[in-house]
């Protein structure tokens, strides 16, 4: 499959990458930051959260599913959270609707309902 990894440049996107490759799989980057050394891939440096960025993306590339990782793992504000997690995914889910691609893993995180509370030791 032809796989477009949002937040590819991240801590898991890093290591998510070249497993799809050796698997057979084709990946193609897109990050708000550049491709991480050793990534040769197509790479688009486009923020997830602008919707005509997004959708220029499926335009240009033939795509069969996302791996949606781009967004900040941590507790922010709820407008940023929600900007980095729902916007974003609102934005890739048009782009796949608009040209059929069906097939989505989402990472999301539990900060974007937020302040899950955390033990303190
Ligand atoms: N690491 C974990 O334990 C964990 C657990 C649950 C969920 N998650 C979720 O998985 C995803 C990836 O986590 P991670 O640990 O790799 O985070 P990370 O911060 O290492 O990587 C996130 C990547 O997304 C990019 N990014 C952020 N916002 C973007 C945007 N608007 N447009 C384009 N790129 C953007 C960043 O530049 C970065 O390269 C996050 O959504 C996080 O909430 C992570």
């Amino acid at each position: 499959m032809r796989v477009l990894v949002t937040g590819a440049a991240g801590s898991i996107g890093r290591v998510l990458t070249p497993g799809l490759v050796d698997r057979g799989h084709e990946v193609v980057g897109l990050d708000r930051v550049p491709a991480p050394d050793g990534n040769d891939g197509p790479w688009h440096l486009v923020d997830a959260a602008d919707p005509d960025a997004v959708a220029a993306v499926f335009a240009e590339e033939r795509l069969d599913a996302v791996v949606h990782l781009a967004g900040y793992p941590g507790e922010g504000s709820l407008p940023d959270s929600l900007t980095s997690h729902v916007v974003t995914t609102a934005a890739l889910l048009d782009a796949m609707v608009e040209h059929d691609v069906r097939r989505l893993v989402y990472a999301s995180s539990n900060h974007a309902v937020g302040r899950t509370p955390r033990p303190t030791c």
